[in-house]
C-alpha cells in the first residue's frame, strides 16, 4: 500500500477546483464580519468545518462566502493561501475556477487583480503554477452570461485560459448558454462546463452538442448512458471527476464507484478537489483516499497524479515543463 508521505509528495495537477470553495470558515467568518456580511449557521458554528447537509445547503455557504470577498486584497490573499496550501499537499498546477457573478460589488478587472497577484506571489513562493477559468453561473441565466463574457474579451490576459458553467445544473441548462459559448470560442477561449453530476446525460449531450466545450466537468451520468459513454470513450474528452462529496457518506461511496467506473470504462479522466475547503480536503487527501479504495501501485498513482495535464488548457510549454 502507497505511503502518505509518498502520496503527499507525488507532484500533482489539477482542473477542477473553485477559488471561492478554498476559503476555510476562519478566513470567511473574518471577511464577512469585515465587511458586514450575515453568513449561514453552517459557516458560523462548525469550528474549522462547514456544516452542511446536502448541495443545496453548500451552494447556499459557497455563495455567501463569495459574498464575503469585496475587495483586489481578498482576492489576492485568498488565491494566495489557496495555492500554498495546495502545494504542501504536492500540488504543482491548478486551473481556478471563479464566479464573478457572485461578487457584485467588486469591477472584474479588480478581481482579476488580485487573483493574478496571488496567483503570482504562490508561483515565486511554492513553485505553483495556476491558469483562471471564470465561470458562469448558470442560475443567472443566458443573458447575464453573455455580457459577462463580453467583459472577459474586453479585458483580455494570458492567464485567463477558458470559460466555465456551474451552480445548480438543475436552473439552467446548457441550450441557455449557446451565444456565450459561441462568442468565447470565436475569442479563443477553451470551453469547459459541469455537468452530469446532478443532471442527467442529456445535459452532457448539449454540452457537447450545442456548446462544443473542450472538457466536461464530473460527468458521473455518462454511467447511466451507453452511447454517451462509447462517444466520450472514443473521443476522448477529458472529465473532470472529483473525488469526494461532502455530506451523507452514502454519496461518498457513491462517488467512490462511479469514479472508480469511470476510469475502468475507459474514459479520459483526471481527480480533482472540487471545493478544497468547502468539502474539506485538499487535493492530495483525495489522491490518498482514492489510492486506498482503488489499490493504487506507483505506475497509477503517477499516471493519476498528471493526468490533470492531458486536461488543462495551459500553453504547451508550460506543460512540458510541468511533467
Ligand atoms: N460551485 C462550487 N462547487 C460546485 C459544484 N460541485 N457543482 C456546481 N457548482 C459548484
Ligand atoms: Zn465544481
Amino acid at each position: 500500500r502507497l505511503s502518505t508521505e509518498y502520496l503527499r509528495a507525488l507532484p500533482k495537477a489539477e482542473v477542477h477546483c473553485h477559488l471561492e470553495g478554498c476559503v476555510p470558515p476562519e478566513t470567511a467568518r473574518r471577511l464577512a464580519e469585515r465587511h458586514g456580511v450575515t453568513l449561514p449557521a453552517g459557516a458560523r458554528d462548525g469550528g474549522d468545518r462547514y456544516l452542511f447537509r446536502n448541495f443545496d445547503e453548500g451552494l447556499e455557504i459557497y455563495v455567501a462566502v463569495s459574498n464575503s470577498m469585496q475587495t483586489r486584497d481578498d482576492f489576492r490573499a485568498v488565491t494566495y493561501e489557496s495555492l500554498v496550501a495546495g502545494a504542501a499537499g504536492g500540488l504543482r498546477y491548478r486551473e481556478i475556477a471563479f464566479n464573478p457573478q457572485n461578487h457584485p460589488e467588486l469591477a472584474y478587472a479588480e478581481m482579476m487583480d488580485g487573483i493574478l497577484a496571488g496567483a503570482r506571489e504562490a508561483r515565486a513562493e511554492a513553485g505553483v503554477e495556476s491558469r483562471i477559468i471564470v465561470a458562469i453561473n448558470r442560475e443567472l441565466g443566458g443573458e447575464a452570461a453573455l455580457a459577462l463574457v463580453r467583459e472577459v474579451i474586453a479585458h483580455p490576459l494570458d492567464e485567463v485560459v477558458a470559460i466555465g458553467l456551474d451552480s445548480n445544473e438543475l436552473a439552467g441548462r446548457p441550450s441557455e448558454f449557446v451565444a456565450a459559448y459561441d462568442l468565447a470560442r470565436e475569442a479563443g477561449l477553451k470551453l469547459t462546463a459541469h455537468a452530469g453530476e446532478h443532471g442527467d446525460s442529456t445535459e452532457m449531450v448539449e454540452c457537447l452538442d450545442l456548446l462544443r466545450v473542450d472538457r466536461i466537468d464530473h460527468g458521473y451520468a455518462a454511467l447511466l448512458d451507453a452511447d454517451l459513454l462509447s462517444r466520450t470513450v472514443a473521443s476522448q474528452i477529458p472529465y473532470s471527476a472529483c473525488w469526494f462529496v461532502d455530506y451523507p457518506e452514502a454519496e461518498v461511496e457513491g462517488r467512490r464507484r462511479d469514479v472508480a467506473a469511470m476510469a475502468a470504462a475507459g474514459l479520459n479522466m483526471c481527480l480533482n478537489s472540487d471545493d478544497p475547503a468547502l468539502i474539506g480536503p485538499e487535493v492530495h487527501e483525495c489522491f490518498i483516499d482514492a489510492a486506498a479504495h482503488l489499490d493504487w501501485d506507483v505506475e497509477d498513482a503517477e499516471r493519476h497524479a498528471l493526468s490533470g495535464l492531458d486536461a488543462c488548457f495551459a500553453d504547451e510549454a508550460t506543460v512540458e515543463r510541468l511533467r
